[in-house]
């Protein structure tokens, strides 16, 4: 069937649906003033920092940061889309979905896409048992249990064998009326280059099915026994089967990723495997090829936290270094383990066992002692050159982090290696944070990030930002004041300034803010911040003072940054021996005279 499902009857769902009632379902939640509390489902605790504000419709995990709406919620905890949670809720709440004919074309797709689920996975029987029942699976039964892979280990993952043979898959599955062509467009079979008919792709080969997040069976892996090359070889990209999707293993890893609150992300099928039959449960493969960025938010949907441990050689550590550039964009938290003695999991699993796994996933390293570490063991650092290339390598790693406290540490550790005195990687620091910024505002203007490195990032701008959100919520009639004062780029954080950026627009437009509009339109990171936002309790009387007193606030705290930025352009155009660095100076004393003005407004 297909559904009009349109922004009216997705408000209508919201409105009329029982927050509580629906998240009951999965949490026990008990009345504490006007929110409901329950201990968190997507992350372990003991002490309930779950919370429901029934009357706003959002729920809040203070402890994991995770929030939203019902349809957020009934995505996370069922890993679903957001059509699947409105279509969810509708069932549940008995409202039945508005509905349209589909066109043959659509019917015509539908039939393709379950032809090939259902080929692959009679494909995944035969092969299944070919390894188990047949007299040509006694080789790789041999082979797999060589390698420490049990018959309960073989029955989780499916595990099969593709017999000898030039096409026993083949003829076995025409003869179940099967046609050809099906097999071709699944990758099952190739076409002969001469005379007609098909051949098996797959021959001699252990046989790893490759099933989707919800275990259907999309693609194999195929190893050979011995030494032959290719070592694997996969299904070809079938509209089914998308290599930059698939993620091995997350049939059984995603609700251990959720509930951990970490993936483990590895290179290979048996790495996989090996890790959940020792009891590491969260790990997911992908797959040879480099991690991407729909591999990543698929993971990011389910926990903020990956784990790469992939192979310690060359190749494995430089798509370890690829793999980070896509994960630190989109904002998670990394960590990279080293396995000594130049392993990849599964060998070490096997030869340390499980244990060993888990201290080394306990103890892995967070991005920027990966980094740290990593250049010091490729550069030789005696001599001052060798210090210099250091520190140009580290700036950037250490720019890119928002967190003061810990950029600190890092630079006293540094400094005491290179035996150099900790104010020259902070004059370097320095000078490259100022370059990012200009290119940034050569690069079309666009303001970056404020410097949040020379300082930590205010608690107070924070918590400013974060009430003006909400006094705006419920006092639509200051918006007019507030975006008179502030624009989108005073505010420090991304997600607050989509949000505002949001509020703003909607008010042009309607001269209101529809609040069940907030849910539908904003990003998923900007959706839980506001959560966060409306169940955190503030004071609200006097609205109009407390909104000015927290716009002034946010006004000083970007003007004295300014003012830092034009004051050190200055001192280096000055050493430059530029003069522009006399219009710096202005500059800089024109914000000065800005900033008392503001103090006394
Ligand atoms: P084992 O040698 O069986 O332990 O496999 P491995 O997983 O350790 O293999 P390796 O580290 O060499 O490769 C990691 C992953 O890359 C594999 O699981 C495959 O998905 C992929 N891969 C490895 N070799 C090939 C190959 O020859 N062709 C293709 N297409 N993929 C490969
Ligand atoms: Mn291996």
């Amino acid at each position: 069937m297909k559904y009009a499902i349109t922004d009216d009857f997705i408000n209508r769902l919201r409105a009329e649906s029982d927050i509580i009632g629906l998240i009951s379902e999965y949490v026990p939640l008990k009345k504490k003033g006007k929110n409901f509390w329950g201990c968190c489902p997507f992350h372990h605790e003991k002490t309930p920092s779950f919370s429901v504000a029934p009357e706003k419709g959002f729920f809040y995990c203070f402890g994991c940061q995770s929030g939203g709406n019902v349809f957020n919620f009934l995505m996370k905890i069922e890993n679903i889309g957001f059509m699947d949670a409105v279509k969810a809720l509708a069932t549940k709440m008995n409202i039945p979905l508005p509905e349209v004919e589909k066109s043959a074309q659509e019917l015509a797709k539908e039939k393709q896409l379950n032809d090939l689920f259902k080929v692959n996975d009679m494909a995944q029987e035969f092969y299944h048992s070919c390894l188990t029942k047949t007299s040509y699976g006694k080789s790789a039964r041999e082979y797999l249990a060589s390698r420490g892979i049990s018959l309960p280990v073989i029955e989780k993952f499916n595990i099969g064998f593709a017999p000898p043979h030039w096409d026993k898959l083949s003829q076995a599955f025409m003869e179940r009326g099967i046609d050809s062509q099906l097999l071709v467009n699944a990758g099952l079979a190739i076409e002969r280059s001469n005379s007609n008919g098909v051949y098996d792709r797959f021959r001699s080969r252990v046989m790893f099915p490759i099933t989707n997040a919800r275990g259907k069976v999309i693609g194999f892996g195929g190893r050979v026994l011995d030494d032959t090359q290719p070592k694997y070889l996969n299904s070809p990209e079938t509209p089914v089967f998308n290599k930059r999707h698939v993620l091995y293993g997350f049939e059984h890893a995603f609700k251990h990723i959720r509930d951990s609150g970490k993936a483990v992300v590895v290179e290979g099928y048996l790495d996989v495997i090996s890790a959940h039959t020792a009891g590491i449960n969260n790990a997911v493969a992908s797959l040879g090829t480099a991690f991407t960025t729909d591999q990543a938010k698929q993971i990011l949907r389910l926990s903020e936290e990956i784990i790469f441990a992939y192979d310690s050689d060359a190749a494995g550590q430089n798509a370890t270094v690829r793999a980070l550039s896509i994960v630190q964009e989109l904002g998670a938290k990394v960590k990279i383990l080293s396995i000594p003695d130049d392993k990849d999991p599964d060998e070490y699993i096997r030869k340390h066992g499980a244990a060993a796994f888990t201290d080394l996933l306990a103890n892995a390293d967070g991005l920027i002692d990966y980094q740290i570490k990593k250049a010091f063991k490729e550069i030789d650092y005696s001599g001052l050159e060798g210090k210099v290339a250091v520190v140009s390598k580290i700036v950037p790693v250490l720019a890119a982090s928002n967190n003061a406290v810990e950029v600190n540490s890092h630079i006293a550790q540094i400094s005491q290696t290179l035996a150099i005195d900790e104010s020259a990687i902070r004059s370097e620091l320095r000078k490259f944070i100022v370059q990012i910024k200009k290119d940034k505002t050569v690069n079309g203007g666009k303001t970056i990030n404020k410097i949040s490195l020379i300082k930590k990032p205010s608690v107070a701008v924070e918590q400013a930002e974060k009430s003006i959100i909400r006094l705006l919520y419920d006092n639509v009639e200051l918006i007019p004041t507030v975006q008179a004062l502030l624009s989108v780029d005073d505010f420090q954080d991304e997600n607050r300034q989509e949000i505002i950026k949001f509020i703003f627009d909607a008010y042009n437009v309607e001269k209101k803010c529809l609040a069940s509009a907030w849910y539908t339109d904003l990003s998923e990171a900007a959706n839980v911040e506001l959560s966060q936002i409306m169940l955190t309790e503030i004071p609200t009387d006097d609205t109009a003072k407390l909104v000015n007193d927290y716009m002034r606030m946010i006004r000083l705290t970007n003007l004295k940054l300014l003012y830092e930025e034009h004051r050190l352009r200055a001192d280096e155009l000055e050493r430059m021996g530029d003069s522009r660095f006399l219009q710096e100076l202005a500059e800089s004393q024109r914000i000065k005279d800005e900033i008392k003005k503001t103090h006394n407004s």
